[in-house]
């Protein structure tokens, strides 16, 4: 993983030479779009890099959150003539700064109906390894389009879908939010396992947990580590995952959702000196690091 750029970076699953970061849980509500959208952020302002959002989820969050209309936009995709399809056209920019944004290529038409029908073609047709082919293919077909980006982060749908088998194959990369309450542990062991059975290289593909919501003195940091320890124990995954980013439980993230209406809800921009922006920005260096990336400019810098 350690290169100098993405443009030299190697191995990602579409030879375009972008990462694929997938942000999943099955969990609902353990913040996977607040997480998408701070890394996004926060590697465009500290590290000046072109990032691509896609919403792979039917609620549409990170339009929603951004303030954005909900307009048609990735289902076109998947669409019989996606060789055609000007995926350019359908990128929406959230504003950063003046100068600074980042490209959301979301699933906002018809309140997401547009991908729920792709979810349910891809039911119809079963077929795991000609669909994950399509996905490829599609992305390869367009990959003029996702060559321009240095990174492309994908916020995944709570719940096992269709979609979201396809996307722990097709992901380079996966990082897990998960709340700080043990009950969301349960579905993260279902969830390894769902990535080691549909992408066969579990231990090179998921980057590491982050723990969100994180209330002081939690007794759930020592909880998750023993968690890890326990799939490194488990005989068939023989691995451990990392935490990368602890992020503390605050009202100012609601807040930068809520106030920030119409630009991005990003903790660095609504809040810099804040402890969730402090705590973005040090999960935004852990990833960066493995991938080589140099920072360019200090937190609150623009
Ligand atoms: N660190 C935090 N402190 C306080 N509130 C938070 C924090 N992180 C996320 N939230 C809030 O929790 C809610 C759920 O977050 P988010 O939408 O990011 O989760 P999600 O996993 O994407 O949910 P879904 O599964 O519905 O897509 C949001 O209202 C968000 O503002
Ligand atoms: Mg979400």
């Amino acid at each position: 993983m350690e290169t100098n750029s993405s443009k030299s970076f190697l191995g990602t699953s579409t030879d375009i030479g972008v990462p694929f970061i997938a942000v999943a849980n099955h969990k609902g509500g353990v913040g996977k779009t607040t997480t998408t959208l701070n890394v996004a952020a926060d590697l465009a302002l500290f590290y000046g890099k072109k990032v691509l959002v896609m919403d792979m989820d039917k609620q549409a969050h990170c339009a929603f959150f951004s303030g954005l209309e909900r307009r048609e936009g990735i289902e076109k995709l998947f669409s019989a003539n996606y060789k055609q399809v000007v995926l350019s056209e359908l990128v929406q920019k959230i504003d950063l700064t003046d100068n600074l944004c980042i490209d959301l290529l979301g699933n906002i038409g018809s309140h997401g109906r547009g991908l729920e029908r792709v979810e349910r073609a891809m039911v119809k047709n079963d077929d795991r390894d000609n669909i994950y082919d399509l996905v490829i293919n599609l992305i390869k077909a367009h990959r003029y389009f996702f060559g321009q980006y240095d990174v492309v982060l994908i916020d995944c749908p709570p719940g096992v879908t269709m979609i979201t088998k396809n996307i722990y194959r097709f992901a380079d990369y996966i990082i897990i939010p998960t709340s700080a309450h043990e009950s969301s542990f349960d579905g993260i062991d279902q969830l390894v396992r769902e990535v080691a059975r549909y992408s066969g290289k579990v231990k090179s593909k998921v980057m590491g947990f982050v723990l969100t919501r994180e209330k002081p003195h939690s007794a759930v940091r020592s909880t998750i580590l023993k968690f890890s320890e326990g799939l490194l124990r488990a005989k068939s995954l023989q691995m451990r995952i990392p935490v990368i980013g602890y992020i503390p439980e605050s009202a100012r993230v609601e807040e930068a959702t809520t106030k920030s209406l119409g630009t991005c809800p990003s903790l660095a921009v609504y809040a810099p000196k804040s402890k969730p922006a402090v705590a973005y920005e040090a999960l935004t260096d852990n990833v960066a690091k493995m991938f080589g990336w140099k920072k360019q400019s200090k937190r609150g810098g623009k």
